[in-house]
C-alpha cells in the first residue's frame, strides 16, 4: 500500500506539472486552459506547500475580470486547438480571451483559506484582491437573482454540466439549427463518460445566443430560454458572501452591503427547498418547475452556513447506500448513471466543499467519514476527474488538478 506521504508527493507533482506559469490547467489535453473554480481549488492545494504560488493562481484568474465585474469560467491564455468551444466560438472581449459565462464563485472562499495559511504574507495580496472579489459578487447579485436564489444561465456555469437538473429546461430548447461542429472532448476520453450530442447541441446553442447578444446580461435575461435557480450557484455565492464579510472586516472595510447580500441569499436558499423531494432542488424560473433532483449540490447547504436536519438525514442515508463519497445524483433516481459525468459519478471536489461545510457546522463525524472515504477512493483509484460511486473506478481525465488539491488540503491530511 502506498503511504500517505508518497501520495502527497504525487499530488504536489500534479499541481506542479499542470502549472502553465501563473495558472494551472485542470488536466493536460482535455482541459488546456484556466477554469475558474478549478483554479480556486488549485490555489487551496498550492497553499499547502507554496502560499505565494497559491496567491498567484487567484491573481491570474482576476486578471481576466471584465470591466463590469464578471469573472469568466474559462480564460484562454494561449490558444489550443485540442479544445472546443475555443475563444473564436465565444467571441468575448475581456482583458484576456475568455468564455462569456461564470462558474461557482468559490474564489473568495479559497482566498480566505490561503490567507489563513499565512496572514502576514497574505494581507497585502488579500487587500489587493478584495475589491475585485466584491465587484464580482455584486455582479452576481445584480444579474442573477431570482427571489434571492442565484440562477445559472448555462449548464456549464454550475460546473455540473450534464446534471439531470437541466433536463426539463433543455427539452424545451430547439437546437436543430446549431450547425456542424466538432467536439474535442471525446477524442481525449471515453464518450460513455461524457455528455451526449443532444446535450452538447444545447450547450453550443446557448453559446451562439450569448454571442449574438454580445454577452449583454439584460438582453440575455430577456431572451434566453435557460434560467435556473440552482443550489450550486446559490450556496457557493452565499458562502462567498460570508467569507467576503470576514475578509472585509479584517481589512477594516465597510461590509454593510455584503451583510445585506447575506440576508437576501439566506432567504433565497430556502426558495430551493422542494418539500415533495425532501431536499434542496433546482427550479426553472421561467416555467416555475422543480427539477426534482437530489444532487451533490443539494448537500452544499452546510457550506453556505445553512442548517437542515432533513438534509443531514438524507446524507446519512446516501452514505449507507454507496460505498464511496456523495455521488452527483441520487442512486435511486431514474436518471442515475454511474459513469456519465454529473449524472451519478462521485466528484472529490464537491465532497471537499460538502466536508468543509459539515465541519464548520459542527457535524464532525459526518465530515470525517466523508474525508476518509474520499482519501480511500483517491488512494485506491488515483487522481481521477471523477469516480464511479458504486465500484470506485476512475473516470474521465487523469492526473487532475483539483483531485490532487482535495487530497493535499483535506482528504489526505493527517
Ligand atoms: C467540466 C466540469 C467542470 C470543470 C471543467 C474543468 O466542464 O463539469 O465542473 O470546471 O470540466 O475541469
Amino acid at each position: 500500500m502506498t503511504s500517505n506521504t508518497a501520495i502527497s508527493e504525487q499530488a504536489r507533482e500534479i499541481l506542479i506539472t499542470n502549472d502553465r506559469g501563473g495558472y494551472t490547467v485542470p488536466t493536460a489535453g482535455l482541459y488546456p486552459y484556466q477554469w475558474n473554480w478549478d483554479s480556486a481549488v488549485a490555489a487551496l492545494g498550492f497553499a499547502q506547500f507554496d502560499v505565494d504560488r497559491a496567491w498567484v493562481e487567484i491573481e491570474t484568474l482576476f486578471k481576466g475580470q471584465w470591466a463590469d465585474g464578471m469573472v469568466p469560467h474559462i480564460l484562454f491564455h494561449k490558444s489550443d486547438p485540442g479544445y472546443f468551444p475555443g475563444p473564436d466560438v465565444w467571441g468575448c472581449e475581456g482583458p484576456i480571451p475568455s468564455s462569456g459565462i461564470i462558474q461557482p464563485p468559490i474564489a473568495a472562499t479559497m482566498a480566505r483559506f490561503v490567507w489563513e495559511q499565512d496572514k502576514g504574507l497574505g494581507r497585502e495580496r488579500l487587500a489587493a484582491l478584495y475589491p475585485k472579489m466584491v465587484k464580482w459578487h455584486n455582479w452576481i447579485m445584480r444579474w442573477r437573482l431570482h427571489r434571492g436564489a442565484v440562477c445559472t444561465t448555462h449548464p456549464w456555469e454550475t460546473g455540473r454540466d450534464n446534471a439531470p437538473d437541466w433536463d426539463n429546461t433543455m427539452a424545451r430548447m430547439d437546437a436543430s439549427d446549431v450547425g456542424e461542429y466538432t467536439r474535442r472532448d471525446t477524442a481525449h476520453v471515453n464518450s460513455d463518460d461524457r455528455p451526449t450530442k443532444y446535450d452538447y447541441d444545447r450547450y453550443i446553442k446557448l453559446v451562439q445566443m450569448g454571442r449574438r447578444l454580445n454577452w449583454d446580461q439584460a438582453a440575455m435575461l430577456a431572451e434566453s430560454p435557460f434560467r435556473v435557480a440552482d443550489p450550486t450557484m446559490t450556496f457557493t455565492t452565499l458562502r462567498a458572501a460570508r467569507d467576503l464579510q470576514v475578509i472585509g472586516e479584517a481589512l477594516g472595510e465597510d461590509t454593510s452591503g455584503i451583510a445585506a447580500s447575506i440576508e437576501l441569499l439566506v432567504t433565497g436558499a430556502e426558495t430551493l427547498w422542494n418539500e415533495e423531494l425532501g431536499g434542496y432542488d433546482s427550479r426553472d424560473v421561467l416555467s416555475g418547475e422543480w427539477a426534482g433532483c437530489l444532487s451533490n449540490a443539494s448537500y452544499l447547504c452546510w457550506f453556505a452556513g445553512v442548517e437542515n436536519a432533513k438534509m443531514l438525514a438524507r446524507l446519512r442515508d446516501v452514505m449507507t447506500r454507496v460505498p464511496f463519497p456523495v455521488p452527483s445524483n441520487d442512486p435511486n433516481a431514474e436518471s442515475f448513471d454511474a459513469r456519465r459525468y454529473w449524472r451519478g459519478p462521485t466528484w472529490a471536489v464537491v465532497n471537499l466543499l460538502i466536508g468543509i461545510g459539515l465541519e464548520d457546522m459542527g457535524h464532525k463525524t459526518e465530515a470525517k467519514a466523508l474525508a476518509d472515504k474520499t482519501a480511500g477512493l483517491i488512494k485506491e483509484h488515483g487522481f481521477a476527474e471523477y469516480f464511479d460511486p458504486m465500484n470506485g473506478k476512475a473516470a474521465g481525465g487523469g492526473t487532475f488538478t483539483w483531485t490532487a488539491a482535495v487530497w493535499l488540503a483535506w482528504a489526505g491530511r493527517d
